[in-house]
């Protein structure tokens, strides 16, 4: 008879290789890797998946905008994030990437089931699309911001596969009503229910005016919707689509994944339309798609779009990774948008954990170095037991399943908050104990006392650590080899009691498991972010330079003299040289249009920015353009200008800025006077 240990499948979102990872990927990747080990500690088949999502117009634009190809450059972001990941103690099992030929395969297999089912038809789509979101903007108008974030959305009409999502919604609404359980937490559960009752379209999944997607099988002019694509990674990760018995039997037996942990904004696509494509195509459904809030930093949601972002290699370099595992569960209260502070981390990571745990596992386990010879003593059960011990042993109990309790409904703050209750209770026994001035007695019921009050301190320290390995693995698998015990990950969660720890366990060798954080610690990861910024900022802001996206440059390698492009050599009276020679066909792969300005703002924090959108006839777009310091805002809305309509997208302070605005200007600091018409020359027209 086998024994059948239960299944655990939990996924993060697969992120974008728009730009580099920053500290709200890996805040969701954290809280995943946390509930993954200890479900592996429980004894559970567990199965931890993250990965990258890599096809679409987003991540097209972003390769063009750096000068790659979209594989190259996808090959390069997706490698940073799978490196972060090792580097954060990350124990995912698999990591899966959307451009392999396994998910391509899965992907069409389910488009094919989907339209052999009778849900898809050709239809023709006018509307409007947020690049930035992936998302058809249904109720837009042209111009109008998107809905969710706030970027003007583009017009686009073309021929595609719909998806039948009308068909869904009486499906999805039982769905929901007959797995009260299916969306957590509640609120969100909410607003899915009203959106689905406030009525389904059908939705446009493919696209045919760029090419980096998964083809239709049979139309491959076609490429898959990017959200159709990507939601697939959940079931091809396993096996899904493909034709091999042993990936067939790995998809039974994980599929349907018991966890998607996702941030709230993409809650539609997990909610909504990835229960839909499943409900159509006769799959099993996901058991949970749980939903955390946003971190914020400088009061807005960190994001690489906004700029406002705080990269985890800082604080892994000056803190560790624990440092911020802890800070993120402990921190954030699960389900709310919380707020980063540099301030904040330090001061967390001061008080908990180098000087709550680390001081806890240092004056306990140097204590048994010099008055037991670093052997774990005997806790005398009678005379030497006091009501303090059995205060302690219960707290300890107790704590064990209230971790547990609270863990288990996502209450990780609350959690760790039990576990730190049981530290702080233990240091104050410590201190009303006094150890030390009980070693200075010789008789042996003093010396009874001491080893019970050591025993006491850890064994508490025991079951600490086990607790929140899942949280800190690095840290606590430190503190368990220097109490002489090995394997931690290992340690059955399932029969943790306070007692086990054995005596005459003989500790490891002592060390400090924590560094010193000290103001100077909060001023070199400020400093790091900063450099990091400007380095940034000098790439992007200098015209001629190679196109990085903002939130992309590299860390510590770009100085801003390092980013700027070799200056050609400036003639005699300081204008430049004619540049090298074009043909005409050169020429006239630039395209130049006249616009009208809508609207003009300044750029925060950024005094040569202004962000404007311009009317060209076709569509309207955000521009971004150095030009604040030659005119006011208000003096724009209404002007003609001209727009370099073919460049590719770029960030300039995180806004992304779609074409490029004309201006003349003398020598490298003059200032710049806008291109216009005597004439009056309608938006759209092309200069040639
Ligand atoms: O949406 N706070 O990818 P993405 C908290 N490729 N979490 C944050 C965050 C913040 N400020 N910023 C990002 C995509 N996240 C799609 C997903 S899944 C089939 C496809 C986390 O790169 C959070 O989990 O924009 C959020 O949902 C995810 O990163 C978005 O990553
Ligand atoms: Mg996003």
């Amino acid at each position: 008879m086998s024994e059948q240990r239960e299944k655990f499948y939990i996924t993060t979102p697969i992120y974008y290789v728009n730009a580099r990872p920053h500290i709200g990927h890996t805040y969701t990747t954290v809280v995943c890797d946390a509930i993954a080990r200890r479900h592996r500690m429980l004894g559970h088949d567990t199965l931890f998946l993250t990965g990258t999502d890599e096809h679409g117009q987003k991540i097209e634009r972003s390769a063009a905008a750096s000068g790659k190809s979209p594989q190259q450059f996808t090959d390069e972001v997706s490698a940073e994030f799978r490196g972060l990941w090792d580097r954060m103690g990350i124990s995912y099992d698999k990591f899966i990437r959307t451009t392999t030929p396994e998910h391509k395969r899965g992907v069409q297999a389910l488009f094919t089931m989907l339209k052999d089912r009778g849900y898809i038809y050709k239809g023709s789509y006018t509307g409007q699309y947020c690049v930035s979101d992936e998302l058809y903007a249904d109720d837009n108008t042209p111009g109008t911001p998107c809905p969710v974030c706030g970027r003007v959305t583009e017009t686009v009409q073309e021929e595609n596969y719909f998806f039948k999502l009308s068909a869904m919604q009486e499906p999805l609404l039982k769905l929901y009503e007959e797995n009260p359980g299916l969306i957590y937490p509640e609120t969100r559960r909410n607003e899915v229910i009203a959106f689905v009752k406030g009525g389904l379209r059908d939705l446009s999944i493919s696209r045919t005016t760029f090419s980096w997607g998964i083809p239709v099988l049979e139309d491959p002019s076609h490429v898959i919707y990017v959200w159709l694509d990507a939601l697939c990674n959940y079931a091809t990760a396993v096996g899904f689509g493909s034709p091999d018995e042993k990936d067939q039997e790995r998809y039974q037996h994980y599929w349907p994944a018991d966890v998607h942990m996702i941030g709230k904004e993409i809650v539609r696509f997990h909610c909504v339309y990835w229960p839909a494509f499943l409900l159509a195509a006769g799959l099993p459904l996901p058991k949970q798609i749980v939903a955390h809030g946003w971190l914020l930093f400088e009061e807005s949601k960190m994001s690489k779009s906004r700029g406002n972002i705080v990269r985890s290699e800082t604080i892994l370099e000056v803190l560790g990774a624990d440092a911020l595992r802890y800070f993120l569960m402990r921190e954030i209260v699960f389900g709310q948008d919380g707020s980063f502070s540099f301030d904040a981390l330090v001061q967390r990571f001061n008080s908990d954990l180098a000087n709550g745990l680390g001081n806890l596992a240092s004056r306990t386990l140097s204590m048994i170095g010099r008055y037991f010879q670093g052997e774990i003593p005997y806790p005398s059960a009678t005379i030497a037991h006091t009501p303090a011990e059995a205060a302690i042993a219960k707290l300890g109990a107790e704590t064990i399943a209230e971790f547990t309790r609270l863990f288990d409904a996502f209450q990780f703050s609350r959690a760790l908050e039990a576990v730190w209750n049981l530290l702080s209770a233990v240091d104050k026994y410590i201190v009303e104990n006094q150890p030390w001035a009980v070693a200075e007695k010789e008789d042996s019921d003093s010396r009874s006392r001491l080893a019970t009050i050591l025993y006491t301190s850890a064994e508490a320290l025991r079951v600490i650590t086990v607790l929140a390995h899942p949280i800190i693995p690095e840290s606590t698998a430190k503190i368990f080899a220097q109490l002489g015990l090995s394997d931690i990950a290992n340690t059955e969660l399932k029969s943790l009691r306070w007692g086990q720890l054995n005596v005459g366990t003989r500790l490891g060798r002592i060390e400090p498991v924590f560094p010193r954080a000290d103001k100077s610690a909060i001023e070199r990861m400020q400093k790091m972010e900063e450099e990091r910024k400007s380095a940034a900022e000098a790439a992007a802001a200098t015209a001629s330079a190679p196109e990085v996206p903002a939130a992309a440059a590299p860390v510590a390698a770009a100085t801003p003299a390092a980013a700027a492009p070799e200056a050609p050599a400036a003639t005699p009276d300081g204008l430049p040289p004619i540049a090298e020679q074009i043909s005409i066909d050169d020429f006239a792969k630039v395209d130049l249009r006249v616009g009208t300005v809508l609207t003009a703002e300044k750029v925060e924090k950024a005094d040569k920015l202004l962000r404007l959108t311009v009317d060209i006839g076709i569509e309207v777009r955000q521009i971004v353009a150095g030009i604040a310091k030659a005119y006011a805002p208000e003096t724009l809305v209404g002007r003609k200008v001209v727009i370099v309509a073919n460049l590719a997208p770029r960030k300039l302070r995180g806004i992304e800025s779609q074409g490029m605005i004309v201006a003349a200007s003398f020598g490298e600091q003059g200032t710049p006077s806008l291109a216009s018409f005597i004439e009056s020359v309608p938006n759209g027209a092309r200069l040639k």
